[in-house]
Parts: C-alpha cells; structure tokens; sequence
C-alpha cells in the first residue's frame, strides 16, 4: 500500500508492505533519509527523533499509518551542511559529539524545545534531554552546544 507524507517541505510516498512498520524504518529504508538512527527500537533512547507535526516524536515506535499525510522533519530538513541550523552548528563549534550516534535525537529534541522556549534555562535544557540517552558520556558539551545556539539566535 501507498502512505503519503510530508517530509522536510515535500511530498513523499512511501510503498510499504505493512503499514504497521514503524516510521523510521520508512524514513532510513525507503526515503533514504539516515539522520534518525535505530538504537534502541523501544522508543527509549531517543537516536530515532524526527518532529511530527512541529513535535519531537520516536519515529521507531511510530506506525506509518499513524502519521499519513502529516509533516516530518528530519535531520537532514532542519539545516543543510552549507546553511546548518544554529543548533547544527553550535553542535560542530563545541565538538559536542564523540561517536555520534545519539546526536541526531539530542539535536532534534533541542530544537523542538527551541520552538516554544527560545531562551531555556540550563535546567529547562537538561531536563528536556532527559530521555534521551548518550553512552558516550558527551552531555556536558550537548548542554554547552545547546545553550551556544540559543546565543546565536538571540
Ligand atoms: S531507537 Fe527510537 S527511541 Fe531508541
Ligand atoms: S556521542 Fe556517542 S552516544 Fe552520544
């Protein structure tokens, strides 16, 4: 069957055999769209972020069906290696990642964060990454990246 979504500004369809497959799968396999990354499927680390609707969601656990013509942003829709995101950018400018794996999410959920709060405090910031996981330990330098790209959009 064919879904059709918006995802970063355009129209895309994607032709899935089970629309229960989760939305990730469709953004990595059939989009080609790698900048949510599969950790842990269970929608508990938080690698797989996109935004639906404006919102971070965990695309892992997110039927296809369940977002059929919305809009999705990705990674690769919030900024451009020539034109990053503030966010993108303070994220290189700190050096704020070590294997990487985690950044897609921890970017994602800081700039739906930045959406309804454009100043957050250093609290607000923690405890809207909370749920999103880091193995490598990088969180000191995320916090700085994120508070640096609220400076540059000040
Ligand atoms: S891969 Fe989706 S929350 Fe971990
Ligand atoms: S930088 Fe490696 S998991 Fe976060």
């Amino acid at each position: 069957m064919k879904i059709s979504l918006i995802v970063n500004g355009k129209p895309a369809v994607v032709d899935a055999d089970d629309a229960q497959m989760p939305l990730l799968y469709a953004l990595r396999d059939n989009l080609g769209l790698h900048g949510p990354r599969f950790g842990c499927g269970l929608g508990q680390c938080g690698a797989c972020t996109v935004h639906v609707e404006g919102k971070a969601a965990r695309s892992c656990v997110l039927p296809l069906a369940s977002v059929a013509g919305k809009k999705i942003v990705t990674l690769e829709g919030l900024g451009t290696p020539a034109k990053p995101h503030p966010l993108q950018k303070a994220f290189i400018d700190e050096q704020a990642v070590q294997c990487g794996y985690c950044i897609n999410g921890m970017i994602m959920q800081a700039a739906a964060l930045l959406q309804t709060n454009k100043k957050p405090s250093e609290q607000e910031i923690k405890a809207a990454l909370a749920e999103n996981l880091c193995r490598c330990g990088t969180h000191v330098r995320i916090v700085r990246a994120i508070k640096r790209a609220t400076e540059a959009t000040a």
